[in-house]
């Protein structure tokens, strides 16, 4: 059983993980903290990036090729774009895409450069065992795109304008990043979120009251992730 990885963005994301965690040994690293720790005999390490597509490459880089972890899970909160996702619900990524991509100009599709992918697909396997534990716990999982750009759409213009393009459910900052990554250097990973706001005029606000709790319902489960793999 090979290590870990377990990213978050921000801080809050990671301290619901770091507080169930054992042996726990700090690395500084490239402006960051990775904390080398081991959960129910497990070999992880916990890393937050800090906000946007640039930090959550390099950690998730460093991740993978300075620490050698051969899985990565990722956990926080996003916008949801669905009616259907409520605050507090989990949602998984079938894919990512990034929304703030336009070469368009070149008749190009939204979120394409060339040798790249619009959307990348995560591990199979690892939504499986998601979707196992949720059933078994009785918890509802969401399944879809979550498109990823630098921005925080507090906006229900480009909310609905992801929506269209993309086909997106949620939305955030990190979660495509981490998909080229991963897909470069074929490591299995997954995205997990669980809704903090609905990316629209009232979303800063939401994001401030429920970033706590929301951020704790995704590492929950990632946790229960981490059991199974
Ligand atoms: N993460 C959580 N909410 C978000 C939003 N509205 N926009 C971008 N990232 C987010």
């Amino acid at each position: 059983m090979g290590t870990i990885a377990i990213l978050g963005a921000m801080r809050e994301e990671i301290e619901p993980l770091l507080s169930h965690m054992d042996n726990i040994k700090e690395v500084n690293y490239a402006n960051n903290i990775f904390y080398e720790a081991s959960f129910k005999g497990k070999d992880v390490v916990v890393a937050y990036s800090k906000i946007g597509k640039v930090f959550s490459s390099l950690t998730a880089t460093l991740l993978i090729e300075k620490f050698g972890c051969d899985t990565l899970l990722f956990s926080g909160v996003a916008g949801a774009i669905s009616s259907d996702l409520k605050i507090g619900d989990l949602v998984i990524a079938d894919g990512l895409c990034q929304h703030d991509l336009d070469i368009t100009a070149f008749g190009h599709p939204h979120g394409y450069v060339p040798e790249g992918e619009v959307c990348i697909p995560t591990d199979v396997r690892l939504r499986e065992i998601a979707k196992d534990i949720a059933k078994a716990k009785g918890i509802e999982l969401k399944e879809g795109i979550i498109a990823t750009g630098d921005q925080f759409v507090a906006c229900s213009d480009r909310k609905n304008w992801v929506k269209e393009t993309f086909n997106a459910h949620a939305l955030e900052m990190e979660g495509a990043s981490v998909a080229v990554v991963c897909n470069a250097l074929n490591i299995p990973f997954f995205i997990l979120r669980a809704i903090s706001d609905t990316a629209d005029g009232s979303a800063d606000i939401d994001f401030d009251t429920f970033l706590d709790s929301s951020a704790k319902i995704s590492a929950g489960f990632i946790l229960e992730m981490v059991e199974r793999i």
